[in-house]
């Protein structure tokens, strides 16, 4: 694995002699943010070696280099999935590419469905802490010391910091932002009623199936990490009928233009 990234990584620096500080994953229906950034250089999934290629509609496959201000990102337009059949190494693959070309600050983003009654479709909630109920763990085998500890403390996978400067942008700007935990299921279902109720009983506020195994290595190999989540869908009795791939997209699709907004602010400015 050490080998593979590092050749990703000589590959992308070749490409585009750039030294960025903030990554950016885009979840579903968000790509546009990119449409915030003064691009430099857009490299597809296809041209870059050892990387895995998305395939979930709605989901561009490229890595996007540009700036917000005076910060140098590299957002990634897609992501790749456990339930699209990778595994957990490929999945988070990206993200070790990410530092070993230097990014100390993640910032990643999801649809997920709520269950906390004081969220709704479209609510914009800020990811305290995260739950993994996913089927395999992506530091599951020899641990690579030169990546980080085979023991990883999880007191703080979402920078208290970057969640107190995300909320004072929020006020600042008038965009209402929710907080609460991540609950992360394998998928590719939704959740079925009883389940939901399972996520909301164990003192979830939301349930998805991404963003988990990038944010456990990137702290593994120490990164900052910030996460929001889009409330999408509600998983209670009155509304899962209505859950569906269409109702996520067009929620997120919604909600975009205000986290398109507060990313970039936090960016800016943190
Ligand atoms: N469950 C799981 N993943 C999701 C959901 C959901 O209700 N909505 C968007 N992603």
């Amino acid at each position: 694995m050490w080998e593979q990234v590092q050749q990703t990584v000589d590959f992308i620096t070749e490409k585009t002699n750039f030294t960025p500080e903030y990554g950016v994953i885009l979840g579903t229906g968000l790509g546009s943010f990119t449409d915030e950034m003064t691009i430099d250089y857009i490299l597809p999934y296809s041209e870059i070696p050892n990387f895995p290629i998305s395939t979930v509609q709605g989901h561009k496959g490229a890595l996007v280099f540009g700036t917000i201000g005076d910060k140098k990102i590299v957002a990634m337009q897609g992501r790749f999935h456990y339930y699209e059949g990778y595994t957990m190494q490929e999945v988070t693959f990206p993200v070790r590419v990410m530092k070993q070309i230097g990014i100390e600050k993640l910032v990643v983003s999801n649809a997920s469905g709520g269950v906390n009654p004081n969220f709704q479709v479209g609510t914009i909630m800020l990811i305290k802490d995260h739950v993994n109920m996913m089927p395999e763990h992506p530091l599951r085998g020899k641990n690579d010391e030169r990546f980080g500890p085979r023991f990883v403390n999880m007191s703080e996978p979402y920078s208290v910091k970057m969640i107190a400067k995300a909320k004072e942008i929020a006020q600042e700007l008038d965009i209402v932002v929710q907080e609460g935990v991540y609950l992360a299921l394998q998928g590719p279902t939704f959740e079925t009623l009883a389940e939901y109720r399972m996520v909301k009983a164990i003192g979830c506020d939301c349930v998805g199936m991404s963003t988990v195994p990038e944010v456990i290595v990137a702290r593994h190999m120490d990164m900052e990490v910030f996460g929001l989540s889009v409330i999408t869908d509600m998983g209670d009795a009155e509304n899962i009928e209505a859950v569906s791939h269409q109702e996520v997209l067009e929620a997120s699709k919604k909600a975009e233009p205000h986290v398109r907004l507060l990313i970039k602010e936090l960016i800016k400015q943190y």
